[in-house]
């Protein structure tokens, strides 16, 4: 619970807004996001590494509304992107392009050309062959592409193995001991300017001495590069900070404890400073809001059947991922333990499991921590449209995402001419 987002006079309220009001006017399921939750959680990041020479690069995988970005790009927030579409996402939300990191192993020759029309900070470069596609490109447009090399240090981060980068035989950065090549082979190449690290050992990471050891070893190659005549000038450390899902970890002191293993490694190395957080910024400034459509025992389990499922949130199914499961306004019913999923055929759509609830028909359920991974990864399986967004500003909130109409959903797909003719008979 935070203070943004929790119960009062009953109800559960989003700053000064009852979701069930939301509810009422936009139906469900969506998604709603405290902005000062944002401002807040953005700001608390921001002022850990405000001594040291730092720019906070927002992962926009995280949530890449153009509401959230232009709230944080107003807060004076960077960007990390991994597209195209993130990019000019970032750029539409009035991110400056020098504010702009663009990580990723698989790069295509229009994003990077694109990328470098705009002129941002920093490509992050996975692959040798990346490398040298970003020279030729570079070269071709009379421009120089300011690089940093992707660290895999090779650690293991002790998250969910599907959040699991930085470790080798993984596909992510090339490995920490072939760094140096990696510089001596970029200075042979025009047009290129190699002069930063970057690294992302995983995300949703609690167990912090993983940074500590990814971190260490990301120094030491600093040193090793300098002794060999090249120029380490910035260093991003990527994002994976782990935030709390119900499960009492304690926000403040993860990021203290980060924060200081940062400063430990970094204040002294006469580097600029870029971080990645994506999961810490709005996972707790989001829920995603549910309305339950039956309640079916069975002699096994006890399901509450939601009108939210997997195509809406993937989180759970996907990554085992734990949500709080609040009741919207709660009753003082008897709890039951229960199985809360969706309407979606498929065993792996549910969105939580053995969770002791008292709801019924109708209630409305909220899954805490949805704000980041959570709109983004939706999909419209089932001919699901995409779900409502919205965004509560004290005691207002609007729709900052409109739900998809089926009508848009259908027509999205064309019907080849040929098809046209209406029934031959032919089969
Ligand atoms: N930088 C890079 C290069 C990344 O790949 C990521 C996340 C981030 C930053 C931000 O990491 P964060 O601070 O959010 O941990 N869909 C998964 C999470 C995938 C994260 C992928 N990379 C989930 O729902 O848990």
């Amino acid at each position: 619970m935070n203070e943004d987002i929790r119960y009062c006079d009953g109800a559960l309220q989003v700053e000064g807004v009852n979701l069930a009001d939301i509810a009422a006017r936009v139906g469900t399921p969506f998604y709603a996001y405290s902005a000062a939750a944002i401002q807040r959680r953005y700001k608390a990041f921001h002022d850990a590494f405000a001594d040291l020479d730092a720019l906070i690069c927002f992962a926009l995988k995280a949530n890449g509304n153009q509401a959230v970005l232009t709230l944080l790009a107003q807060a004076g927030a960077g960007a990390d992107v991994v597209s195209e579409g993130e990019l000019r996402r970032a750029l539409a939300a009035g991110i400056a392009p020098e504010k702009i990191v663009f990580s990723g192993v698989g790069k295509s020759a229009e994003e990077v050309a694109f990328a470098l029309e705009k002129g941002i900070l920093c490509l992050n470069v996975e692959s040798l062959s990346e490398l040298h596609m970003i020279s030729e490109i570079a070269t071709r447009m009379g421009v120089t592409a300011r690089l940093s090399v992707r660290i895999n240090p090779d650690v293991d981060p002790k998250t969910h193995v599907k959040l699991t980068t930085g470790k080798s035989g993984t596909k992510f950065g090339i490995a920490w001991d072939e760094a140096l090549d990696f510089f001596a082979t970029a200075a042979q190449l025009p047009n290129v300017s190699l002069t930063g690290i970057d690294t992302h050992i995983g995300s949703q990471i609690t167990n912090l001495p993983a940074f500590d050891a990814a971190f260490g070893r990301l120094v030491e190659l600093v040193q090793t590069l300098r002794a060999a005549g090249h120029v380490v000038d910035h260093m991003d450390l990527g994002g994976g900070l782990g935030v709390a899902y119900g499960d009492g970890v304690d926000e403040a002191a993860l990021l203290a404890e980060y924060a200081e293993i940062v400063h430990r490694h970094f204040a002294g190395l006469g580097c600029r400073m870029l971080l990645e957080p994506g999961r810490f910024i709005t996972a707790n400034a989001g829920v995603f809001v549910t309305k339950v459509l039956h309640m079916k025992p069975t002699a096994q389990k006890h399901y509450v059947v939601v009108d939210g499922a997997m195509n809406d949130l993937i989180r759970p199914t996907m990554y085992d991922a734990l949500h709080e499961v609040l009741p919207v306004i709660p009753s003082d019913g008897a709890p039951v333990l229960s199985d809360i999923v969706g309407p979606v055929c498929e065993p792996g759509d549910f969105l939580a499991k053995d969770r002791a609830l008292a709801c019924g028909q109708g209630d409305l359920l909220a899954l805490m921590g949805a704000g980041a991974y959570g709109a983004v990864l939706s999909g419209t399986y089932n001919a699901r449209p995409l779900v409502a967004e919205v965004m509560v500003h004290g005691a207002d909130w609007d729709v900052v995402r409109p739900r998809q109409s089926i009508e848009a959903l259908i027509a999205q797909d064309t019907v080849p001419a040929w098809l046209n003719g209406g029934e031959d008979g032919s089969l």
